[in-house]
């Protein structure tokens, strides 16, 4: 399974967002809607190798963490708006804090921020994304089993980049422009691709 964690510093816990202007009402949950959108789905289907990881840390009842998994998880459409409703509708059950709990197929929640994604992912294969870290190109990953945080518009918190470092994170790079986190997770994901499927497989 590849793994992606993104962590939205204000991205709304609570699901009291407006669908018509999600940029300016969700603390840019539509950002973290983009990366799921780039993790999960190919044209005309889901990526069954993986997993996302929303951790929403703005708003009231924060923090909580979603997660996807493409290999269980039905009616994910690739348009934000249908993506937020999904995102809304799972917001609006109560769930407990210790453990994900399945609301949805494919689609967990918990009433944690990090903390609960560091327990759910091997230590082992997981990454930090951050532009001018060494190259993904050189990188000794195994494509079967890793995960990578990104962070979201803002980057991460110190706080956060403490977690991660103390959970013994890799920093991994893509090159030297500072990438939209969406793109970030295409091209990790085509990095794979190719690993795993080959450049060319006609
Ligand atoms: C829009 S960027 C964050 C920009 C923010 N101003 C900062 O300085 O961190 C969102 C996330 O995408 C990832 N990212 C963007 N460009 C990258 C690159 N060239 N290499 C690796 N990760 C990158 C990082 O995880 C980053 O936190």
């Amino acid at each position: 399974v590849r793994r992606f964690v993104i962590i939205g510093q204000n991205a709304n816990a609570a699901g009291d967002f407006s669908l018509d202007d999600l940029p300016s009402t969700s603390g840019r949950l539509d950002v973290l809607l983009r990366c799921l959108r780039a993790a999960l789905l190919v044209s005309h289907g889901l990526r069954r190798d993986a997993r996302a990881y929303l951790v929403l840390l703005g708003g009231a009842g924060a923090p909580k963490t979603l997660r996807f998994d493409g290999d269980t998880a039905r009616y994910l459409r690739p348009d934000e708006r249908s993506l937020a409703v999904t995102v809304k509708k799972v917001l609006a059950v109560t769930v407990g804090s210790g453990s994900f709990s399945e609301v949805r197929p494919g689609i967990s929640s918990c009433e944690a921020g990090l903390e609960v994604v560091l327990s759910d992912v091997p230590a082992r294969g997981a990454f930090l994304l951050e532009a001018g870290a060494p190259d993904v190109r050189e990188s000794e990953l195994e494509p079967h089993d890793c995960t990578f945080f990104l962070g979201d518009h803002l980057g991460l918190s110190a706080e956060t980049r403490q977690k991660l470092e103390a959970f013994g994170v890799a920093k991994i790079g893509l090159g030297p422009l500072d990438l939209h986190a969406e793109d970030a997770i295409a091209v990790v994901s085509n990095e794979l691709d190719r690993r795993l499927l080959g450049a060319d497989p006609r």
